[in-house]
């Protein structure tokens, strides 16, 4: 395995891979390295769909435009945001947290009482009506009070959702180069046919972006990488 900021300095979009088989406890790692990014609130809003079987392939590959990096991938992974999931994982770390003596009943119940209000603040109702209020209330607030913004419509619960995907994302990218494959991050792919495929809905699923896994082509060079200087990228107060 290769040192993390090698892997980070290494990374690239690779465009052709050649065949390679991805063990299943080389899958297993990548996948633990993405669910191990921070998200926020802990909630991990994605689920992942990991594609290697050669018909579901050719299928997502078509939906992905057919590009090369999907045509020639090992596996395909499939990152969505995942807002059905939000529920679920708060009960699951409620439970998870009540099997362990690290935590006081005091802290239980202020998890409990976290959770509600999240529940509440990121619901955006029927019609995204509630959402409209919350805003207008959260927008009248803040004229006096130093305060975060909570997602309020459906739009900004994906904007937020997406946010900790990605993350999870470029952990997994990371995570495959420091075991010595490759992968390309694509958002060149049909997302109306393709979550009709997976048999997403619109209301809670919104596919952020799809990776192809693989090893880097021998005949495939890749061009020079370029970045912009720190200067215009960073401001320093
Ligand atoms: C969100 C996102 C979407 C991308 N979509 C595509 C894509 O659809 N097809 C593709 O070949 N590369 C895609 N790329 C790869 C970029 O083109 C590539 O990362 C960029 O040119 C920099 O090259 P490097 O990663 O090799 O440094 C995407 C990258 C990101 C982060």
């Amino acid at each position: 395995m290769k040192g993390i900021p090698e892997a980070i300095f290494q990374r690239r979009a690779v465009k052709v891979f050649e065949p390679v088989e991805i063990s299943e406890g080389m899958r297993e790692q990548i996948l633990n390295a993405a669910r191990h990014a921070p998200s926020s609130f802990n909630a991990q809003p994605y689920r992942f769909y990991w594609v290697e079987t050669a018909k579901e392939k050719t299928v997502v590959t078509k939906l992905c435009l057919g590009q090369m990096p999907a045509q020639t991938a090992s596996a395909l992974l499939i990152a969505v945001a995942d807002l059905e999931s939000l529920t679920a994982t708060s009960q699951r770390q409620l439970e998870w947290m009540r099997s362990r003596s690290e935590f006081s009943e005091e802290k239980i119940r202020d998890y409990e009482r976290t959770a509600k209000i999240g529940r509440i603040l990121f619901m955006p109702g029927p019609f995204g009506i509630f959402g409209a209020m919350k805003w207008g209330l959260f927008w009248l607030l803040n004229l006096w009070k130093v305060m975060g913004m909570p997602p309020t419509s459906r739009q900004d619960l994906f904007k937020w959702a997406t946010k900790s995907t990605s993350l999870a994302c470029e952990n997994l990218m990371i995570a495959a180069e420091a075991l010595g494959i490759n992968t390309c991050p694509m958002e060149g792919f049909d997302g109306r046919r393709l979550s009709k495929y997976l048999g997403l809905s619109a209301r809670y699923h919104e596919i952020v972006m799809v990776i192809a896994i693989g090893k880097k082509s021998r005949a495939y060079v890749e061009p020079p990488q370029w970045r912009r200087p720190l200067d215009a990228t960073v401001t320093i107060l």
